[in-house]
């Protein structure tokens, strides 16, 4: 019989701790709806006692999403776990998750405590969070590096307390796969009171080894893995999910389980986490980069037309990528648009279909075809639009490698269409500066990132912008043929979510 393992989602709380990832609730229900899609057992929603827009989030998500299990995150203490219940108790399955450090470091640096009032601290912590909700589930923070004997008996110590689930984290990403895998058979063998409850693991991605350690993990026993979208998440981040779900879903007869995703939403939700969050995902990235199924040296490609599983270990729409009959050209009607948008598993509401439908004219008009990606890239931006204070009109460029690059920008903001015109030391610095005139406001860009969403000449060019405006980072995204015009794009969108948040 085959072991089911439960997938934990953490992108929305150790995903989202990731500089300027920061997302607002309407961004973070989009992606837990998205993450019920992919069939996720557990959404951890957020850390609500970090601040009132996490509790908000949490408390939507919890109220909005039906089939996974909301947790929260709580720090061993009272006031944490108040702040968690009061954010998941609507959830249709609420979980508590709480935490505290077990290794000596922590112990005795982080928290000032020594280890026996550490550990009745956790006891006492569970026992409250018990008394709220039903499900609990404690991590060891640090585990991998905590003395193993205190690590048991603060195990044995919570369980007893009516935690029903225990996670083991590798918090600093510190581990080996060997060594990890025996500290979870280890652990097994020494606390029996494990037998009633979940085990789950936690790794992170210090030393590239996240997803070997989890792997190694569920071979020893663990049935519950916590990971994230693409990987995202604290430092070098967590464990990817869907290299995860793929590993297990691949090699079964060598794990023997499986895992209750629905596979073919793991691309749609890696575009919607990069795009959301603005992280973008490497282009050799196992399962969700673009060249993950891109065969380009003549004997592969010849090796794949005889038979694709002479360099194919995973088939793309196994995991959601699609191959389409119908190609779309400036030609295309909205029903072709909607028939396109429909396989790709997209409904889209009245409005949002309208501003897709024009911006695909828009595009199509200057290039050729429109291919799955660019779509995908098209709808993705407006869906994650917040209201436009301001919107994008039109760009004139002027640059050369002997004159000074200038660029006049045209943007509307209610009825009115302003212009103005700027130089710079190069066109997107051009464009930016023109921008920030009409704006009225500076920014300090931290990240530009700029990449071709498809392959050819005439590839659609997919802009990210990171900005700091005042004392906060704001993120925005641009397409269009132009690597110009969706630079603007991004720095317009990432200046309207300032104005969205200073109305
Ligand atoms: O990495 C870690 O230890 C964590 C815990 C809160 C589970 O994120
Ligand atoms: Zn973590």
């Amino acid at each position: 019989m085959e072991r089911r393992i439960y997938i934990f989602d953490t992108t929305l709380r150790d995903g989202e701790q990731v500089p300027g990832a920061r997302l607002n609730t309407k961004q973070k229900v989009e992606i837990a709806k998205q993450l019920e899609k992919l069939n996720v057992d557990i959404i951890e929603a957020g850390f609500p006692c970090s601040s009132p827009g996490d509790l908000e989030a949490v408390k939507a998500i919890a109220r909005d999403i039906k089939n996974p299990v909301i947790c929260g995150l709580a720090r061993a203490v009272k006031e944490d776990i108040d702040i968690c219940w009061e954010a998941v108790k609507e959830a249709a399955h609420p979980r508590i998750h709480v935490f505290l450090g077990s290794s000596d470091i922590h112990v005795e640096k982080k928290l000032r405590k020594d280890k026996a009032s550490a550990l009745r601290m956790a006891s006492e912590a569970v026992r409250y969070a018990k008394s709220l909700c039903g499900e609990v589930e404690y991590s060891t923070e640090d585990a991998s590096r905590s003395d193993f004997n205190y690590l048991c008996d603060v195990i044995r110590a919570v369980v007893k307390e009516g935690a029903t689930i225990i996670n083991i984290p590798d918090t600093v990403g510190y581990a080996i796969p060997d060594e990890f895998g025996a500290l979870i058979r280890k652990i097994k063998e020494n606390v029996q009171e494990l037998d009633s409850v979940t085990l789950s693991v936690h790794c992170h991605n210090d030393l590239g080894l996240a997803v070997a350690n989890s792997l190694a993990a569920v071979k020893e026993g663990a049935n519950q893995v916590e990971c994230t979208i693409n990987g995202i998440g604290e430092r070098a981040g967590n464990a990817s999910l869907e290299e995860i779900v793929m590993a297990l879903r691949t090699r079964t007869p060598l794990f023997a389980v499986h895992t209750g995703i629905n596979a073919k939403e793991i691309y749609k939700t890696s575009r919607l986490v990069s795009r959301i969050m603005n992280i973008p995902v490497q282009p050799n990235k196992a399962i969700v980069g673009s060249n993950a199924f891109a065969h380009s040296s003549g004997i592969h490609q010849d090796g794949i037309l005889k038979d694709r599983r002479t360099y194919e270990i995973i088939r793309p729409e196994d995991v959601g990528i699609k191959q389409h009959a119908i190609v779309l050209t400036a030609r295309s009607g909205r029903a072709a648009l909607k028939h396109r948008l429909g396989e790709l598993g997209y409904e889209l509401e009245k409005d949002v279909f309208q501003r897709v439908y024009k911006r695909f004219l828009n595009v199509a008009d200057r290039k050729k075809e429109i291919l799955s990606d660019d779509l995908v890239s098209i709808v993705e931006v407006e869906l994650t639009k917040v209201a436009e204070t301001y919107s994008f009109v039109n760009l004139q460029i002027l640059s050369g490698n002997d004159i000074t690059p200038m660029a006049s920008i045209a943007l509307k903001k209610g009825d009115d269409i302003i212009t103005d015109a700027s130089i710079g030391n190069g066109p997107v610095n051009a464009a930016f500066n023109s921008i920030e005139r009409i704006l009225g406001k500076t920014g300090q860009l931290l990240d530009f990132d700029l990449k071709a969403v498809t392959h050819g000449k005439d590839a659609l060019g997919e802009a990210m912008v990171r900005v700091k405006i005042e004392d906060q980072v704001y993120s925005g995204t641009g397409t269009s043929p132009d690597i110009i015009e969706a630079s603007a794009r991004a720095y317009v969108n990432a200046f309207n979510r300032y104005f969205a948040n200073h109305k």
